[in-house]
């Protein structure tokens, strides 16, 4: 059995990959990475998050995720479950991954399950949460990490990020400065979870700065 050296990360995304990207630039830039991205896996055949990835070297796979919209099935989860058990890692970052993880997942990796999501939860939980913040009218939004757990945005929150709303903001320039605070805030919760930085006691959580 190969001695584990470092801290092992799997990254599962659906979309174009810019946090995966941030993760991945955070690596690079580190003389001494904390942790390693050990295997990116998409349910999107032509997802960007496949192409950054293997542009870097990083083992990147599409598994097919079944029939459902917006879940895996049960044969999908199975197969998501033994490429990350496979790879061994230590943390399932899930970085614009657009299906909901059941049970079987998340017993597999309990605790070990990030996402990050683009609104202050739990304000604006589900899809498009800066379009929903922007139609509600609040004047701050913004992004979470959190642990995943079996419901939709709900887990225990380890960080945030406040991005102010501008008079003319469009959806798309929301989305876009959302996404600024998210590439800063996610590097920063791998790197400190990675460290053993990061302590869970229920719904709270607490974050030893350096
Ligand atoms: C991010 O804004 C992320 O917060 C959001 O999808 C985008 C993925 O962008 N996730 C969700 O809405 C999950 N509910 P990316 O592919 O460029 O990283």
């Amino acid at each position: 059995m190969r001695l584990k050296d470092n801290y092992r990360v799997g990254v599962l995304g659906s979309g174009k990959g810019s946090n995966f990207v941030a993760l991945a630039d955070a690596v690079a830039a580190d003389p001494h990475p904390p942790y390693e991205i050990a295997l990116v896996l998409s349910d999107v055949a032509e997802a960007g998050i496949l192409i950054h990835a293997r542009n870097r070297g990083i083992v990147a796979e599409y598994l097919a995720p079944g029939p459902f919209r917006t879940k895996l099935d049960e044969a999908a989860e199975a197969a998501y479950v033994a490429a990350l058990r496979k790879a061994e890692v230590d943390l399932v970052v899930l970085a614009g991954f657009m299906r909901v993880l059941k049970e079987q997942f998340l017993s597999a990796f309990t605790t070990k399950v990030i996402n990050i999501h683009p609104s202050l939860l739990p304000s604006f939980p589900g899809l498009e949460a800066w379009r929903q913040a922007l139609d509600h009218g609040v004047k701050f939004t913004g992004c979470t990490v959190h642990f995943v757990d079996q419901g939709v945005d709900t887990g225990p929150i380890i960080g945030q990020k406040v991005v102010p709303v501008i008079d003319d903001d469009t959806a798309g320039t929301l989305h876009a400065r959302i996404q600024v605070a998210e590439h800063e805030l996610y590097p920063a919760v791998v790197r400190a979870l990675a460290e053993g930085r990061i302590a869970v006691h229920g719904r709270m959580t607490t974050w030893r700065r350096e």
